[in-house]
């Protein structure tokens, strides 16, 4: 009887190290197995970008399907800078000084606006600062080349915004999806092209 502790004693050491260790492999699994996947399959990445809160909701429908406002009006610089560009709190307040004005999100646009203040939209599509991007080369080659309004190039990256009530990353535009359609198009692929 005396001499069956130590081994019971053992025998439940090892069980406890095996539970722990089985765990700790699963949890590891879990948490870094999609991460790694995510790295190389853009569908299950997508899980993880999820749209982000704004400080104030924008709504692109309302503007583009209700207003019929076109993306160059607000998005000024996109067919000739890298930069797309957001409009500033004074180019909302053109049109929402009167429209909607008793609404809650304008009068936080307002307050902004009276302030002073700049909003800090948070970034939906963001490359990592290696990398070099310019809006005007493509929406320049891809308007001549299917004879189509700038504003018409804009879903073949960025997917049906006009309909995206906030609005979210649909394309993968990692390395591979850039030199693909560069390949297709006969653009440059050097990587001095794409990298500083
Ligand atoms: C050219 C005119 C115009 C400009 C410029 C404009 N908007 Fe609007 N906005 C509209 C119209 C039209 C609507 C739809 C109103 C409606 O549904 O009755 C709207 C609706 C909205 C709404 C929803 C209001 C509600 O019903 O709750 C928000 C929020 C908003 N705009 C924010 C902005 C912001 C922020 C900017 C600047 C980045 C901006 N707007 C620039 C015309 C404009
Ligand atoms: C009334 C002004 C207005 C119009 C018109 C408009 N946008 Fe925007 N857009 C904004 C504002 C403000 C933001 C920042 C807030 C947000 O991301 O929702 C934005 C954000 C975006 C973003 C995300 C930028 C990022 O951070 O990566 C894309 C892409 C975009 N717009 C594309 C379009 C396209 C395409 C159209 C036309 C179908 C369009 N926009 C029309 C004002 C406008
Ligand atoms: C060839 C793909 C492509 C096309 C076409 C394209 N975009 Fe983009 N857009 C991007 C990428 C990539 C980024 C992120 C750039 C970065 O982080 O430097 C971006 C970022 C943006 C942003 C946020 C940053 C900025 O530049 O202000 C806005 C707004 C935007 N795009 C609007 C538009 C609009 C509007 C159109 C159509 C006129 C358009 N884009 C067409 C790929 C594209
Ligand atoms: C839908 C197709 C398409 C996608 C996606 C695309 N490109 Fe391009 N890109 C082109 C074409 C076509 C040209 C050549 C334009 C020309 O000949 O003027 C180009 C040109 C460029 C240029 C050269 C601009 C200059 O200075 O003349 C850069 C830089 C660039 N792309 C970066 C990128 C990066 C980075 C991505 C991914 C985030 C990307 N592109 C995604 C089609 C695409
Ligand atoms: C058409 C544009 C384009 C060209 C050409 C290009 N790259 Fe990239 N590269 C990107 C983009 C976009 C990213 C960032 C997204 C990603 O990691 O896929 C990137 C990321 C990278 C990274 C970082 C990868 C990581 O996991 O962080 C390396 C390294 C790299 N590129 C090397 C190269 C080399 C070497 C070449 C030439 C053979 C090249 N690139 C050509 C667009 C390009």
């Amino acid at each position: 009887m005396q001499a069956e502790t130590p081994r019971s004693g053992r025998k439940a050491l090892l069980i406890i190290t095996g539970v722990v260790a089985g765990l700790l492999f699963i949890f590891v699994g879990l948490a870094v197995v999609p991460r790694v996947l995510a790295h190389y399959f853009w569908p299950i990445e997508r899980w993880y970008r999820s749209a982000p809160v704004q400080p104030i909701d924008f709504p692109h429908p309302s503007h583009v399907q209700v207003g019929g406002i076109d993306c160059l009006f607000c998005h000024r610089t996109v067919a000739k800078e890298a930069m797309a560009g957001i409009p500033p709190v004074e180019q909302c307040m053109f049109c929402h000084k009167i429209v909607a004005k008793e609404q809650p999100r304008i009068q936080m646009l307002a307050s902004f606006a009276e302030r002073g203040e700049p909003i800090q939209w948070m970034r939906v599509h963001r490359l990592p600062d290696h990398v070099h991007f310019v809006h005007e080369a493509h929406i320049t080659y891809f308007t001549r080349k299917d004879g189509v309004l700038p504003s018409q190039v804009c879903s073949t990256c960025h997917g049906d915004v006009g309909n995206m009530q906030r609005v979210q990353q649909v394309r993968s535009l990692r390395m591979g999806d850039c030199v693909d359609c560069h390949r297709q198009n006969g653009a440059p692929t050097d990587c001095f092209v794409c990298h500083y």
